[in-house]
């Protein structure tokens, strides 16, 4: 396998082509950026931590009977995946009320809801991401109906999913964020990442936050939540 020209070039990540035009060979990157990168930073091995929470994460999900993009892991910081264009809406489920539901409805975070909340935003860095109705998305052709009840069917059996292995490692799921992509052969496939840099894991004890917010609120310890939540889904590496 060998990597080829930079396809392109996001706030996390670098995507390259590979000599097989089915795949792309995706380099994490340390650099961070919040609040739509008004802040921006570097967390020390952020690329690698979040490249095998990721690797190991969507291997899980792959167990559990969910289609995605990632294939191997190539070296410490990088991982190769199967070439998607990537739809341009972000799932987002929430369990617990935190961030900008938070603020948006005017209520504290931490209240678990009574049940998942699912939100589509438009992925959109001039917007924003402001957030989307299925109906504007038809409007503009998003995406089919059919595929945004995929989503949404698919983001809710990742929730329960991730929601009780996290939990076995002892970290509450507040919410999260996915992306999918449609691959060569017209499939819908679970795309992008799953790391702290798009979740919001609180240690299940001390309500600990151990993901971004640490960095986005400058909390300290930061480095050290990625590195937590690494050990936490079992630690060690064969890369
Ligand atoms: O900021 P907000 O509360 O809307 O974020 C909800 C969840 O989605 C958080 O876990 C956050 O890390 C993730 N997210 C993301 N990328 C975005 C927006 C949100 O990963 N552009």
């Amino acid at each position: 396998m060998k990597r080829g020209e930079l396809l392109y070039e996001g706030k996390a990540k670098k995507i390259y082509l590979t000599d097989n035009p089915q795949q792309v060979w995706v380099a994490y990157k340390d650099d961070a950026t919040a609040y739509n990168a008004q802040k921006r930073g570097s967390i020390q091995d952020k690329g690698k931590w979040n490249n095998r929470i990721s690797a190991r994460l969507f291997q899980f999900l792959g167990e559990k009977g969910v289609e995605h993009h990632f294939l191997k892991e190539i070296s410490a910081t990088e991982q190769l995946v199967r070439r998607v264009t990537i739809i341009p809406l972000e799932v987002l489920v929430r369990n617990i009320s935190a961030g900008t539901l938070a603020n948006r409805l005017g209520i504290e975070e931490g209240r678990r809801f009574a049940r998942p909340v699912v939100e589509i935003c438009y992925k959109n860095d001039e917007l924003g991401d402001p957030l989307i109705t299925e109906d504007h998305i038809a409007a503009i052709e998003l995406a089919t109906d059919e595929q945004v009840t995929q989503m949404k069917e698919i983001a809710l059996k990742v929730n329960e999913l991730l929601s009780e292995q996290m939990d076995r490692c002892g970290i509450t799921l507040v919410d999260f964020k996915l992306e999918f992509g449609i691959d060569g052969d017209g499939r819908l496939l679970l795309a992008d990442e799953i790391s702290p840099d798009t979740c919001r894991f609180w240690d299940k004890e001390s309500g600990k936050r151990l993901d971004k917010d640490r960095f986005r609120r400058d909390l300290g310890d930061v480095e050290e939540a990625y590195h937590e939540i690494w050990s936490r889904l079992g630690g060690e590496t064969h890369v």
